[in-house]
């Protein structure tokens, strides 16, 4: 029987999960799938296993589901958890915000209370930027004051709460709340990435949508900013940098108390004119764009201090916004209509 430890991976059939799976089992570690597919596809896990060799145990569970949750876990035994399942479009969030406090809050609950119950109390945890709400400061350490500026950022903000209160009432917790900036890119493989249903909210799959022609033109949310080339700037992460700072995270579990929050992120700030360029740049094709008004609940800038990653957990990112590109480009081309096609 093997001895690799268990690793419940929440939302593991997502984009930043099915990255995340490989960084695991290349680490040494056995993850195990819960997720209800609400916004994934079954395909991403049946091309993790092909790309890992192993036979990774999937379950389409939703979290709110208690005593299938449970029966997951008597199952498997974890020893720590990896959580990302949530629902994740901020404007989406606005319209329907209850949908978001129920999936995202009482996913979580239940979650806890399951891994309380089986006594596993290491946990990573899906964090954002976002909890950062429009600061002004940067680059942006955790001792930022935490805000939220929409339901989504809420959600991010009320779960770092409920693991720190769930921390200082069961010492036995561990709990390391990743605080991703912007992840983008894809395996290098090219056979999983990031497969946004219907028109893609972030930038990044948008751009790559147009440049492999499912869409006419980018639209540039204001050019002006006070940035220099006056369009947005943000602090690109490549997801497989991303996925190895979960493994990293596990790796310091043991050696912190209670609950940390640590930027991941790469320090360094893009516009999205840069992005732009990049991409022509890696797919070899010229992206059309129009100017659009700004896009409300925008900053104009957001760039972390990836200092404490690297001290805690002894990480920092590998990839520039080249490899972002060239592999966002790789999946893309390779799959136009992503795991549909
Ligand atoms: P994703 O939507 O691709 O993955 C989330 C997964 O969770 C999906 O596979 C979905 O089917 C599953 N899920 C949702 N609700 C569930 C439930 N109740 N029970 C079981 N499964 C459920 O998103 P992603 O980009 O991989 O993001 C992963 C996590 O990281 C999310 O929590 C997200 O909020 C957070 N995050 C993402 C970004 C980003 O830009 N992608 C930035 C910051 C934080
Ligand atoms: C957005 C969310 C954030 C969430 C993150 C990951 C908002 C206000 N913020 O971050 O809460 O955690 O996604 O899901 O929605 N842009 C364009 N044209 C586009 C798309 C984006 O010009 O079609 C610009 C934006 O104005 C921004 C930059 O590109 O300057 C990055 O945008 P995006 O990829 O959506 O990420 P964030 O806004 O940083």
């Amino acid at each position: 029987m093997s001895t690799a430890p268990v690793v419940l991976v929440t939302g593991g059939a997502g984009y930043i999960g099915s990255h995340t799976l490989i960084a695991l089992h290349e680490a040494g570690y056995a993850p195990v799938v819960v997720d209800n597919l609400d916004n994934a596809s079954l395909r991403a896990i049946e091309r993790v296993r092909a790309l890992t060799q192993a036979q990774i145990p999937f379950h389409q569970v939703d979290l709110r589901d208690g005593p299938a949750l449970s029966q997951v876990v008597a199952q498997h035994q974890p020893q720590a958890c990896i959580h990302f399942a949530g629902l994740k479009a901020v404007g989406e969030s606005v319209a329907q915000p209850l949908r978001y406090y129920h999936n995202n809050l009482l996913g979580t609950m239940e979650l806890l209370r399951v891994l309380e119950e089986a006594e596993c109390f290491h946990m990573v945890f899906s964090s954002s930027a976002t909890v950062y709400g429009d600061a002004q400061e940067m680059p942006l350490t955790e001792d930022v004051p935490l805000s939220a500026t929409n339901p989504y950022g809420r959600t991010k903000l009320f779960i770092e709460h409920m693991l720190f209160d769930v921390a200082a009432a069961q010492k036995r917790w561990r709990c390391m709340n990743l605080r991703y900036f912007n992840p983008v890119g894809a395996h290098p493989s090219g056979q999983i990435g990031e497969d946004p249903s219907g028109i893609p909210n972030n930038l990044m799959p948008f751009i790559t949508q147009v440049a492999v022609g499912r869409r006419p033109h980018l639209q540039i949310f204001g050019d002006d900013y006070s940035t220099p080339d006056g369009t947005g700037v943000r602090d690109y992460i490549h997801v497989v940098d991303l996925a190895k700072a979960h493994v990293a995270a596990l790796a310091a579990l043991p050696k912190i108390t209670g609950c940390e929050a640590v930027n991941v992120g790469t320090g360094r700030g893009s516009s999205v004119l840069e992005v732009l360029r990049a991409m022509e740049a890696a797919s070899g094709r010229a992206i059309p764009y129009q100017v659009a008004p700004r896009r409300a609940g925008d900053v104009a800038v957001s760039y972390a201090d990836p200092s404490k990653a690297q001290r805690l957990l002894g990480w920092q990112a590998e990839h520039d916004l080249t490899a972002m590109c060239q592999d966002a480009w790789r999946w893309q081309e390779q799959n136009p209509q992503g795991y549909a096609g």
